[in-house]
């Protein structure tokens, strides 16, 4: 039996810089609400007339962490890509990958779990490898939230949180098994789906009764129910680190650093808190980015490795938590 081990990390975000001065130009919001209530200063918009999307992002993200990896894109074997905003409809942007990056017929996944996308993508990677399956998978998490988010002020609980971005790592096998992705823990608890949800256009709610329709609740707009989200997300953020520590025999003085889903600042400094941890323990970049869902883990571990945060040897807390619900850790040996 193998393990797994990141060997080549990259990001991507576009150059549009939102900040929450600009969103109170087209909605009732301000900076001291924002701030105040999420930490989020700004966050990175895909601008019109630009060619980014999820894929077209992922692959950028993506290049970068095969030429970290010191690998071409002829050695990577599979392709896990999480996002909640893909390109289309169908087919998933694993496939999309493949073709912007000119890759081989190798295999492509999409995995749909919203902002825990990224660690249960880890996830199924990591099982890939550990079973000897393959050697190098490109594991990627984008999202292009910004062309489907109410910009009135109806939408702004939601609008102001979401940002566009992209992440990116390769996963490759590791003889240490001492090394690399110890283990990865999934949950989920659909009973409350429509807490966080995009409803429609779907097979439920198809485009013509949409257009039809009168009724307000059927909305091409992402929903949420902020503070009830935000209860379950502070409770099962500090369930999934514990139960990753406790299968590893670790202690929550064994955690070097800590990369929260970047939800909201508020709900990483309550886990913060919770676990005692330091502040050189926990990395956070919602402040610049906002929320990038499926992205927002894989950006924030390849920001803290790319600032030299994170050490060979350090154990490292991957956790995220979102719309299903569902919830996610990964602990890594670096
Ligand atoms: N600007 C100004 N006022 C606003 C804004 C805004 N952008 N948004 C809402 N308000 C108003 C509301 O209308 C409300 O006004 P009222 O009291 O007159 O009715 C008031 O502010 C309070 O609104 P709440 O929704 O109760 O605000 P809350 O303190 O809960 O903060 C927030 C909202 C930031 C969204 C918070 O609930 C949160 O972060 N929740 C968790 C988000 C999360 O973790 N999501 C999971 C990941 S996302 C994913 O999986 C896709």
């Amino acid at each position: 039996m193998y393990n797994s081990k990141i060997i080549g990390l990259g990001k991507y975000v576009p150059d549009n810089v939102v900040t929450n001065d600009d969103l109170s130009k087209f909605m009732d919001t301000s900076d001291e609400w924002i701030q105040e209530r999420t930490g989020i200063q700004e966050r990175r918009w895909i601008p019109e007339g630009s060619e980014d999307t999820s894929s077209v992002m992922g692959a950028k993200a993506a290049k970068i962490a095969i030429e970290r990896a010191g690998l071409t894109k002829d050695d990577i074997d599979f392709i896990v890509f999480a996002t909640l905003s893909p390109d289309y409809y169908f087919p998933g942007c694993g496939v999309q990958i493949q073709d912007l990056l000119d890759m081989p017929t190798v295999g492509a996944l999409d995995v749909r779990n919203q902002c825990s996308g990224f660690v249960y993508a880890l996830s199924v990677a990591d099982q890939f490898i550990k079973t000897g399956m393959y050697k190098n998978i490109l594991v990627i998490g984008a999202e292009y939230h910004s062309n489907g988010l109410d910009k009135t002020t109806r939408g702004r609980g939601v609008t102001v949180i979401f940002g566009d971005g992209a992440g990116a790592c390769v996963l490759s096998r590791e003889e240490d098994s001492s090394k690399g992705i110890l283990s990865t823990h999934l949950h989920s608890e659909g009973k409350y789906a429509d807490k966080l949800i995009v409803a429609s256009p779907s097979i439920k709610h198809w485009v013509p009764e949409i257009i039809e329709s009168e009724e307000e609740d059927i909305s091409y707009y992402p929903y949420m129910d902020g503070t009830f989200v935000f209860k379950h997300a502070v409770v099962r953020f500090s369930e999934v680190i514990m139960e990753g520590l406790t299968k590893n025999n670790l202690t929550k003085d064994d955690i070097d650093m800590l990369i929260p889903h970047q939800a909201n600042l508020r709900i990483a400094q309550f886990i913060q808190k919770k676990f005692g941890l330091s502040d050189d323990k926990v990395f956070n970049n919602i402040t610049k980015y906002g929320n990038t869902t499926a992205a927002s883990v894989i950006i924030a571990l390849t920001e803290a490795w790319e600032q030299e945060k994170i050490k060979e040897g350090d154990h490292v807390v991957l956790a995220a938590f979102g719309s299903g619900f569902t919830w996610a850790s990964a602990i890594i040996k670096w």
